[in-house]
């Protein structure tokens, strides 16, 4: 059977995959006040903080232990990895697969260790509802949730469809709401030949009507084969 998901994993990247996949540079972070939304456990917060950063994140999971998160993200990393491994579609490559891995078991460790040492960082709380007051935020990043857990049929990883376009489109009022620029990864759709993520063409004519600025980074991270539409999508608040 041809890789799916039936939830929204506890996975995440390091930062450096941020940086890429996102299209920043670290010396450009410096004064901003960021959200990461969802955090999961990538390595976004607790190397942000080592270098100084203000930078906070926001996931449903954060009301779990350390512990419990740290079993979790064991977990979830192993048997997505494993399932992949099993797809003939996506598990040719082994060697590229365990590399993989290892690298969301470095995020997650990363993440385990700020999550004990600056719970003030890591918020409870999830789309479309944040907790955070408007324009709290300079800069929200937004990795692999939207696009990425839509249904299949849309271009995502997801067997049914749990967020649906409607969704989307509230979610991402609502990072514009708290935050003056958002960037979301992935843009392309999963399956099928490569092309942009289904979503992509009505958010776009959305926030365009809404007064915002909408346009594409090219990403320098790269997974798996998806070379084409590896973009981030940058949405920059309007100020009418
Ligand atoms: C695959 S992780 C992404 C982590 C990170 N942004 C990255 O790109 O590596 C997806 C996260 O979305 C969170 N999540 C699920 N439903 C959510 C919602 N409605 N709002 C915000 N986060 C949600 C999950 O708990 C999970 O930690």
């Amino acid at each position: 059977m041809p890789f799916s998901l039936d939830h929204v994993v506890f996975f995440g990247r390091t930062w450096d995959e941020s940086m890429g996949m996102y299209a920043l540079q670290a010396p450009d972070l410096g004064p901003l006040r960021i959200l990461d939304c969802p955090g999961g456990p990538d390595g976004l917060v607790s190397e942000g903080l080592a270098r100084g950063l203000d930078i906070t994140a926001v996931d449903p999971q954060y009301d779990n232990s350390p512990d419990e998160l740290e079993r979790r993200g064991r977990r979830e990393i192993h048997e997505t990895v494993e399932a992949w491994i099993a797809d003939p579609e996506t598990g040719d490559n082994l060697e590229r697969m365990r590399g993989y891995e290892r690298l969301k078991i470095e995020a997650l460790e990363s993440f385990i260790d700020a999550f004990r040492s600056h719970p003030d960082r890591y918020v409870t709380g999830q789309l479309p509802s944040l907790p955070f007051e408007d324009d709290s935020f300079d800069l929200v990043l937004s990795g692999h949730l939207l696009f990425a857990y839509a249904a299949r049929k849309h271009g995502g990883l997801m067997e049914k469809e749990a967020f649906d376009l409607e969704f989307h489109l509230a979610s991402i009022r609502e990072l514009l709401r708290v935050g003056r620029e958002v960037r979301l990864f992935p843009t392309y759709a999963f399956f099928g030949p490569h092309r942009r993520h289904e979503f992509i063409e009505p958010v776009l004519e959305v926030v365009r009507e809404e007064g915002h600025d909408a346009d594409f980074l090219p990403s320098r991270w790269i997974q798996d084969e998806y070379t084409d539409f590896n973009d981030t999508l940058r949405i920059r608040k309007g100020t009418a």
